[in-house]
């Protein structure tokens, strides 16, 4: 979806005024809007031609301490953008239990198309905590496992130089759940809860093996 099919899906243009949030009552699917630019380590924006095949990234939106992935899946995928349609994201909480990565260890990720998961394929995301697959190239929908939702979309768009940008979140977020559920982690990691829940102005895009000292697969 490019951005002004997006804007006219939402038919609410007039609410994506910078520093303001925008939720929709119309458009019950999509459950967060805001714009905001990737960037890369260094601060320049982050284009899209960077984004490699089958490597998992992670940034962190709409808030300081909730991770999506940044993934190429290598075929067309639902919602998928890019010149395969292939480039895709999804909130990195597991819509079962809130599982998400840290800087010490990861029990959710992106498994490539050569590898083996619980739902015996690969090109899945799966969390072991307590085994949920689901699948990138269908809107991050269940698989296998207890889980009883999809994963997040994060919807993406691009700029004419090819620049990325986060745009939106599509389906059942839990936001306020992951907050709930781990909210002696965030202070931790963030200092207090407050500072976690802070709505981001622009993210930086890292690879997932750069951020979490351990990805844990099952
Ligand atoms: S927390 Fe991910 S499967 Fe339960």
């Amino acid at each position: 979806m490019n951005r002004r099919d997006f804007l006219k899906t939402c038919g609410l243009m007039g609410l994506l005024i910078e520093g303001k949030i925008a939720f929709s009552s119309s458009t019950p699917s999509i459950s967060f809007k805001r714009e905001v630019p990737l960037k890369r380590e260094d601060g320049k924006p982050f284009n899209i031609k960077y984004v490699k095949r089958y490597e998992p990234y992670i940034f962190f939106y709409p808030y300081a301490s909730t991770p999506c992935l940044l993934v190429d899946v290598g075929k067309k995928a639902e919602g998928g953008i890019g010149k395969g349609s292939s480039i895709v994201s999804f909130s990195l909480i597991c819509s079962h239990q809130w599982a998400f990565p840290t800087p010490s260890e990861t029990f959710i990720t992106y498994y490539g198309p050569e590898e083996t998961s619980l739902a015996d394929r690969g090109n899945v995301i799966q969390c072991c905590v307590h085994m949920s697959v689901f699948d990138p190239l269908k809107g991050g929908e269940v698989i296998d496992g207890p889980a009883d939702y999809s994963l997040a979309r994060i919807l993406l768009d691009t700029d004419r130089e090819g620049n990325l940008y986060a745009v939106g979140v599509k389906g059942k977020d839990q936001f306020q759940e992951f907050f709930q559920a781990n909210r002696s982690t965030l202070k931790r990691l963030y200092g207090s809860l407050k500072k976690a829940k802070e709505i981001v102005k622009e993210s930086r895009v890292i690879r997932l093996k750069d951020y979490t000292g351990e990805e844990i697969k099952c």
